[in-house]
């Protein structure tokens, strides 16, 4: 595959800066901690719960990170994790259970709750109270017992199980990006002009993924692969990989190496198993012929087919020392022109879309 100079011309509107999945505002998935309090108010049959966790930026505060019936303005809060009963849960205070939710919550203020009586249990995983589930009845006779204590530190097992999972996922997607930013800085150090080349690629398959309503953890997948879907040139002596002119049959054998030895280098760094299989396949075509491999259509991944597309636009829309950038214009007919044999179909129309919507 050819590779881009410095001139782009076309820069796809850049609608991520950084490769994340969107954070709750507690640093947990919000999915996750509202279906937990969805769940507590049904299985304990109380109509409010509100869930507070420590937050994973800062940790000297605690935020109402989910809540079922509760009013918005309580949501989202933040106070310090020393203050009132929920910093006493916090801190290894164990259940408590009080006649007054309003009291419970504080320092955050919620009238409404004043008087009902209300329970909060602690949530821990790795060794520390890390969350802590509270659950009141908006049915002012409603008291709680040991019964009720009981099946809420039952749920609260649960959520710690939820929410342990979703650290080691966070966890593992910061380390993933860690060792993405990493490799890319490396090939930046010794190929600029690559390094270049992969952020347009970045920027036009993310347009594409997104167009194709990926999901999040696919698209960071794509964001990761289409970054380094050419680290492998790291290995591709100097003498080839900056060779001025046209390469003859051995370079361009040991240029083709770049997909497998890119795979290679990822494949071993966990959690970019997945990368590693979308980078080895950036060079296959649709109609079979291309390598590695030579995998055919859909066999392809998906992500593989969206790089490929926008690796060969990026290419040709850039300047090369011995030939100036094709336009835009120019570059979608050749890339159309290879569609149903070079490339997926699908893949040329949405890279259309998107560069003709530009
Ligand atoms: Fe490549
Ligand atoms: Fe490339």
């Amino acid at each position: 595959m050819t590779e881009p100079q410095q001139q782009r011309r076309f820069a796809p509107p850049q609608t991520r800066t950084l490769p994340s999945i969107p954070p709750a505002e507690s640093g947990y998935g919000a999915l996750v901690l509202e279906r937990l309090a969805r769940q507590v108010c049904r299985t304990a049959g109380v109509d409010w719960s509100c869930i507070f966790v420590r937050d994973r930026q800062d940790p000297r505060a605690v935020i109402a990170a989910a809540g079922q019936g509760m009013p918005w303005e309580v949501l989202g809060a933040r106070f310090g994790v020393d203050e009132g009963m929920i910093g006493e849960v916090l801190s290894g205070g164990g259940p408590l259970a009080v006649e007054d939710y309003s009291e419970l919550v504080r320092p955050l203020v919620w009238e409404e709750a004043r008087g009902h009586s209300a329970v909060a249990v602690p949530i821990t995983w790795n060794r520390q109270v890390g969350a802590v589930l509270t659950a009141a009845d908006a049915a002012p006779q409603r008291t709680f017992g040991p019964d009720d204590l009981m099946l809420l530190a039952e749920l609260a097992e649960l959520a710690a199980a939820a929410l342990e999972q979703s650290e080691d996922r966070l966890q593992m997607n910061e380390l993933m990006q860690a060792h993405v930013v990493a490799l890319a800085a490396a090939m930046d150090m010794r190929d600029r002009r690559t390094a270049r080349h992969s952020e347009d690629v970045v920027r036009l398959a993310l347009c594409v993924g997104e167009l194709m309503h990926l999901e999040p953890a696919s698209l960071l997948e794509l964001e990761f692969a289409a970054r380094l879907h050419d680290v492998g040139k790291i290995r591709v002596p100097d003498a080839v990989l900056h060779k001025p002119g046209p390469l003859n049959h051995t370079e361009y054998d040991i240029i083709r190496c770049h997909s497998a030895w890119g795979a290679e280098t990822l494949a071993s760094i966990p959690g970019l198993q997945a990368v590693a299989a979308v980078v080895r396949f950036h060079h296959e075509r649709w109609d079979g012929t291309g390598y590695p491999d030579g995998l055919r259509g859909a066999r392809i991944p998906l992500a593989s087919r969206i790089i490929c597309v926008c690796d060969a636009y990026a290419a040709m829309t850039a300047d090369r020392p011995y030939r100036p950038a094709m336009s835009p214009e120019d570059a979608l007919n050749e890339v159309r022109q290879g569609s149903g044999t070079q490339f997926d179909p699908m893949i040329v129309s949405a890279v259309a879309e998107v560069v003709e919507g530009a």
